[in-house]
């Protein structure tokens, strides 16, 4: 089997929520980066997911929905939710809340926890398959397991190419880096750092972020210590390039970088290379060669960007 191409037109559109109603998996872009989506109520839909990125089988997936509505209509949501919902929906907000009970949802998609992470995306495309195909879409960044997320459509044909039905062609997604992850325990915790600067949410609750404890339990693979990984080795916080890296910039004075993140230093124009060009790195390298990247300063999505090397460059199990 080989992916059919969709372009985002209405007939694009319409053979992407078909093939999601007959149970197949269809690749689209959202702002942050290409989910891989199948039917949230179907449960061989949602195996099937498992199956082709060879996801270990805990890591719960993300129910995307076409509004706050559809959200509210399966989980239970508290004050702070909704004010993070009110200010940020659609975008790059993932809420993991209370799954309501008769919701409906393959209890594949929550892995048996009783939370489910919901997003509703700001991604035309996104919302065209959404709206297509009428109900809940589960969808983990559309890369096999364990590697770098896909943020183009020829990214996610060379992943999992033979193994979906369908991508949605709607070119390189705006943002780069997925969502940010918010759960409640009571209060609201910052579960993984992503395309919606922390400092935002913070400024609209009025109070920091908790913070997940060093020695919680993994509840999300973005918490695997090795993730978002390319082949070669990747040393981060490398201010000048060590003997026979690749170096990949940012900012100013990265003369001599196989590529920069940012020339200018733009933690938004970062965050939307960052995944590509780690890509590009890992097909110029020689076998054993190490990316070596520029500091990025550790605030806004600097956070998110960070998060990624550190895992990238975290030992491999
Ligand atoms: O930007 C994104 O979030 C992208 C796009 C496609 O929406 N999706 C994405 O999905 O990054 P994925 O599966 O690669 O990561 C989703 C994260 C996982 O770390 C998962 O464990 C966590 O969300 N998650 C989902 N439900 C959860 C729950 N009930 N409790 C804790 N974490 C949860
Ligand atoms: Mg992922």
């Amino acid at each position: 089997m080989t992916a059919e191409i969709l372009i985002p037109d209405a007939a694009g559109l319409a053979r992407a929520g078909a093939l999601l109603r007959a149970g197949l998996l269809v690749a689209f872009p959202t702002e942050t980066v290409y989910g891989l989506g199948a039917d949230a109520t179907d449960d061989r839909a949602v195996a099937r997911i498992f199956e082709a990125k060879g996801r270990p089988q805990f890591n719960p997936l993300i129910v995307h929905l076409a509004d706050a509505d559809a959200a509210r209509a399966i989980a239970v949501f508290n004050d702070a939710a909704e004010r993070l919902a009110d200010a940020f929906w659609p975008g790059a907000l993932t809420l993991v809340l209370p799954l309501r009970a008769g919701a409906g949802l393959s209890p594949l998609v929550t892995a048996g926890l009783q939370t489910v992470g919901l997003r509703v995306p700001d991604h035309a495309v996104a919302r065209g398959v959404l709206g297509a195909f009428g109900g809940p879409v589960a969808a983990p960044s559309a890369n096999p397991s364990g590697a770098v997320s896909p943020t183009r459509a020829e990214h996610v044909i060379e992943g999992l190419g033979d193994r979906i039905a369908a991508v949605v062609d709607g070119g390189a997604c705006p943002v780069g880096v997925e969502s940010t992850i918010v759960g409640f325990a009571p209060g609201p915790v910052l579960l993984r750092p992503g395309g919606l600067p922390a400092e935002a949410l913070e400024a609209c609750l009025g109070a920091a972020l908790g913070q997940r404890a060093a020695h919680a339990p993994v509840s999300a693979p973005g918490q695997l210590a090795s993730h978002y990984a390319p082949a070669a080795r990747v040393i981060p916080e490398a201010a000048v390039s060590p003997e026979g890296a690749l170096w990949l910039g940012f900012g100013h004075g990265c003369e001599g970088a196989a590529l920069n993140l940012s020339p200018s230093g733009d933690l938004v124009e970062a965050a939307a290379n960052l995944f590509e060009s780690l890509r590009a790195l890992d097909a110029r390298a020689a076998p054993g060669q190490a990316i070596a990247v520029a500091p990025i300063p550790d605030h806004g999505l600097g956070r998110a960007i960070n998060d990624r090397l550190r895992r990238a460059a975290a030992p491999r199990s």
